[in-house]
């Protein structure tokens, strides 16, 4: 671990304070269809609609949510939508990556003032629950920030958008909050976003991993992870760097056809028990190999948990200064090899795992070469 640093809490002000993510929105060829799968498979449940129904002509949107975590799945309705052009270069994947805030107005000219791109100039959307405030500024790739604040609203989701009443509820599995969501981003373009969480959104770089730690026989990346003032929002960035063959970062990039959110992380109390229900409701995990349970206790400590449905389920374990983790993986949930999502319990640990990279990249490597990416 000796690449690891974890650095200590700055004391200055935030000019960006974060109340955390507020939504995450995909742009989908089918939002309907997706919105399914999210409710089927992960156990999300409908919040809101907005599309031809509501009067919006040129998109349908679904949201979706469970515990804190709310989705956005939004498809155009016509080829000459500007959102037709995204999916037809990236496929499906995370446009928004919105963050709470208690002034949008403000955000935006904290972080344009330092250098930040204007993605969506400050606005007031009202109707009969309240306002909301919004704003938004450009991320890697065609990827954006939003900044919503919503203290003064009621409604179900957003103006324009109408609760969403269902029959069909799925019951959640367990799933709480968003713990991190990950970027992918180009060669040698991670020292300019991490510069930009710096340097336009007072984030702080709290973590890296460089190539030594993260490589296995044939790849390698690099990793840095930026936080928030308050910790409540945190973003790793990979970079991919020289191995013997094609990273995992880039067979990302070059199937995304740029850069783009790599993972979701979500939350959950009892991982034992949500991955079971996943895994049921046909979602695909990685699998390492079953020999990373022969030394696993010698490697992390005491678990709380029993190892037989650990190494059942495939979850994997690792252990920092502060306490454990365990983790697990599942495969792209596109055909295109890009996004994928991370189920996550914490148990005291603050890191990423780092432990079970090597594990990790194996078992993402072994997917590449059935792919014929590798
Ligand atoms: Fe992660």
């Amino acid at each position: 671990m000796e690449t690891l640093t974890i650095n200590k809490p700055s004391k200055t002000a935030d000019f960006l304070p974060l109340n955390g993510t507020d939504h995450v929105e995909f742009y989908v060829g089918n939002a309907k269809q997706a919105a399914y799968y999210y409710k089927t498979a992960f156990g999300f449940q409908s919040l809101a609609y907005s599309g031809p129904e509501t009067g919006v002509r040129d998109k349908a949107s679904y949201v979706l949510q469970q515990g804190k975590i709310r989705l956005v799945l939004t498809t155009p309705l016509k080829s000459s939508d500007p959102i037709a052009d995204h999916i037809k270069k990236h496929g499906d994947g995370v446009k928004v990556l919105a963050l709470s805030v208690d002034d949008a107005y403000d955000a935006f000219n904290q972080t344009t003032s330092r250098g930040a791109v204007p993605y969506r100039e400050p606005e007031t959307l009202t109707d009969e629950h309240g306002e909301v405030r919004i704003s938004g500024i450009k991320l890697y790739g065609e990827t954006v920030h939003l900044f919503v604040e919503r203290k003064n609203y009621n409604g179900a989701f957003l103006p324009g958008y109408e609760k969403m009443d269902v029959r069909y509820n799925p019951s959640p599995t367990g799933l709480l909050y968003i713990d991190h969501c990950v970027g992918n981003v180009g060669w040698h373009k991670m020292n300019e976003w991490v510069n930009f969480y710096e340097d336009t959104m007072g984030f702080r770089n709290i973590l890296t991993f460089d190539d030594k730690m993260i490589s296995t026989e044939y790849s390698a990346l690099m990793s840095k992870v930026m936080s928030n003032g308050n910790g409540y929002v945190k973003f790793p960035i990979n970079e991919p760097a020289e191995g013997k063959k094609k990273s995992q970062i880039e067979e990302y990039l070059e199937f995304y056809e740029g850069e783009g959110v790599q993972h979701l992380a979500l939350a959950t109390h009892d991982i034992v028990e949500t991955v079971t229900v996943l895994q049921s409701r046909g979602i695909e995990f990685l699998s390492v190999p079953g020999t990373y349970y022969d030394d696993l206790i010698e490697r992390v400590g005491h678990i709380d948990e029993d190892l037989e449905p650990l190494k059942k389920l495939g979850i994997l374990v690792d252990r920092d200064d502060e306490g454990y983790l365990l983790q697990i993986f599942t495969k792209p949930v596109e055909d295109r090899p890009t996004l994928f999502f991370e189920i996550i319990q914490r148990k005291g640990a603050k890191s990423f795992g780092a432990g079970n990279f090597k594990a990790l990249f194996e078992a993402i490597e072994h997917e590449q070469e059935l792919r014929g990416n590798l």
